[in-house]
C-alpha cells in the first residue's frame, strides 16, 4: 500500500468554491453591472459571459466530476431570482434547480451561498444593507430560496464576507458602492449584514428546521511590520474588526473597547450558526504611519514574500498557508463545525498554487489531529473567472480559461488535487516535492 502520511478522513468534504457573478455570465440586473458599466474594472471589460454557467454549467461539473470532488458551493444571484422589488422569477429558480441537480448527480453536496457581494439593482438604489428594510428584504429573498430549493440543500451560506463588503465597499471605494473612509458607513453595512444573517437564519430553519445554515468570513493575518507599538495596534485593529467581528456577534459578545462604541449591536445574531466557512488566502504586512512606504490603511507586501500573481496596481496579498490554522484557532470558541470554504492563489502559470494548496491542506490536518472539527476543504476555483475589480487580470483557476474559444486547460494544480482526492491525503513525494518553496531554489516572489 502507498504510504500516505498526512491522510483525511473518509467523509471529509472535498469541494471547490465559486460564484453567480463570477461564472454565469449575463447578470444584468445587480449593482455590479452599473460598476463595470462605469468603467470600473482594472483591466477594463467586465464579467461578459464569464464561464457561461447560465447556459451551460454542465461542462463544468463534469471537470468537477473528473476531479472527484464531492462538494461544490455555487452562490444564488438574487438580482435573477427577484429582479424587481417583490417580483419572483420563477425561470430563475427552475434554472439554479437543474444546475444542483446536476451537480448532486455527479456526487457533489451542495453548498448554497445566498449573498457573494452583488445584490439587485433596486436594493442597490434603497441604500443596500444601510436600509433600515435591508434585513427584512434579505429574509423575504432568503425564504424563497429556501422554499424553492430547500429539498435539495441542506447547506446555505447567508452571506460571504461582510467584512470585504464592508471594507471594500465603504472605506477603499474598490467595490460598489465606492466609498471611500467611511467608518461609520462601514460598521453599519457590516452589522447591518449580521441582522440579515440573523434573519435569514430564522427564514431557513422556520421552512426547514433540520437545515445547516452558516456564514463565510475572509481572514488575513496581520502582522505588524516592526516590533513597535504602533504598528501592533494598528495590526491589531485590522484583526479585531475585519477578522473577529463576526465572531463577536456570533458569540452575543461587545467588539472589545474602542469599537463597541462605533459598530453598532446586533443582539439579535447570538448564536445563530450551524457552522463556519472559512476563506483563507493572505498574510498582509501593517506599518505605521500610513502612507509612508506602505498602500493605503498602511498595508503593503514585502515582496522577497512567496505570492502568486501581482493585482493591477498592488500585490494581491503574501501566499501564507499559516492562515489556515490562525482562522481555525480563532474560530474553534463558536464551538461549531467548520469548512475551509475558499483558499487558494492568483497563478496564471500554475508556479505556487501546488505549494499553497499541500500546505494549506497540511495546516488543515495539523488543525482536525489537534482535535478541532473541520469538515472539508473547497478550492477558490475551479476555472479562472472573473475577479471582481481586478476583472480578468488574476487567474484563480484549477483550470486556465481560454477567454476567446471558452476552451478549459487544466494547470498541473488540478492533476495534483485529483491524486489528493483520490489518495484521501498526500503522498510523501509530493510533501517532498511541494513541502517548501525554497528547497525548489525556484524564486518565490510574483513578478
Ligand atoms: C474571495 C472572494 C471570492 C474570490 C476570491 C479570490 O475574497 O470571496 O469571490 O474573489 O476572494
Amino acid at each position: 500500500m502507498r504510504a500516505i502520511p498526512i491522510s483525511f478522513p473518509n467523509d471529509f468534504l472535498w469541494g471547490v468554491s465559486t460564484s453567480s457573478h463570477q461564472f454565469e455570465g449575463g447578470n444584468e440586473f445587480n449593482q455590479w453591472k452599473d460598476w463595470e458599466r462605469a468603467g470600473r474594472i482594472r483591466c477594463g471589460g467586465g464579467s461578459g459571459v464569464a464561464c457561461d454557467w447560465w447556459r451551460n454549467a454542465e461542462r463544468d461539473l463534469d471537470l468537477c466530476r473528473d476531479l472527484g470532488l464531492n462538494a461544490i458551493r455555487i452562490s444564488l444571484e438574487w438580482s435573477r431570482i427577484e429582479p424587481a422589488f417583490a417580483r419572483w422569477n420563477e425561470d430563475a429558480l427552475r434554472r439554479y434547480r437543474e444546475i444542483i441537480v446536476q451537480a448532486k448527480q455527479r456526487g457533489m453536496r451542495v453548498f448554497v451561498t445566498l449573498h457573494h457581494f452583488t445584490h439587485p439593482r433596486w436594493f442597490e438604489a434603497r441604500g443596500g444593507f444601510l436600509d433600515a428594510e435591508a434585513p427584512r428584504l434579505f429574509y423575504h429573498y432568503a425564504r424563497q430560496a429556501v422554499r424553492s430549493l430547500g429539498d435539495l440543500v441542506t447547506d446555505w451560506v447567508t452571506f460571504n464576507e461582510p467584512n470585504v463588503y464592508a471594507a471594500f465597499g465603504y472605506l477603499f471605494g474598490e467595490f460598489p458602492p465606492g466609498r471611500v473612509n467611511e467608518m461609520n458607513a462601514a460598521l453599519g453595512a457590516y452589522a447591518a449584514m449580521m441582522q440579515a444573517h440573523a434573519a435569514a437564519y430564522d427564514a431557513i430553519h422556520e421552512e426547514r428546521p433540520d437545515a445547516k445554515v452558516g456564514m463565510a468570513v475572509h481572514y488575513v493575518v496581520f502582522e505588524p511590520e516592526r516590533d513597535d507599538v504602533l504598528d501592533r495596534q494598528l495590526a491589531s485593529a485590522y484583526d479585531t474588526l475585519f477578522n473577529r467581528a463576526p465572531l463577536h456577534y456570533l458569540l452575543g459578545e461587545p467588539l472589545p473597547l474602542p469599537f463597541a462604541l462605533m459598530a453598532p449591536s446586533v443582539p439579535q445574531a447570538a448564536g445563530k450558526i450551524d457552522f463556519i466557512g472559512l476563506n483563507v488566502y493572505n498574510r498582509l504586512h501593517v506599518r505605521f504611519p500610513l502612507g509612508e512606504k506602505a498602500g493605503p490603511g498602511g498595508i503593503w507586501v514585502p515582496p522577497h514574500l512567496p505570492q502568486g500573481d501581482r493585482g493591477a496596481v498592488a500585490p494581491y496579498g503574501e501566499a501564507y498557508p499559516a492562515v489556515v490554522a490562525a482562522a481555525i484557532s480563532t474560530y474553534a470558541a463558536l464551538r461549531c463545525p467548520m469548512y475551509v470554504m475558499e483558499n487558494g492563489v492568483p497563478d496564471r502559470e500554475d508556479r505556487i498554487r501546488p505549494w499553497v494548496l499541500v500546505n494549506s491542506l497540511k495546516e488543515l490536518r495539523r488543525m482536525w489531529q489537534l482535535g478541532h472539527d473541520v469538515r472539508g476543504y473547497f478550492h477558490w476555483s475551479l476555472v479562472d473567472n472573473f475577479e471582481w475589480s481586478e476583472g480578468w487580470g488574476l487567474r484563480f483557476g484549477l483550470y486556465e480559461l481560454d477567454l476567446e474559444s471558452g476552451e478549459r486547460r487544466a494547470r498541473p494544480s488540478a492533476a495534483l488535487y485529483r491524486q489528493i482526492i483520490a489518495d484521501g491525503g498526500i503522498r510523501r513525494e509530493t510533501l517532498e516535492q511541494w513541502g517548501d518553496l525554497q528547497s525548489r531554489g525556484e524564486s518565490a516572489a510574483g513578478d
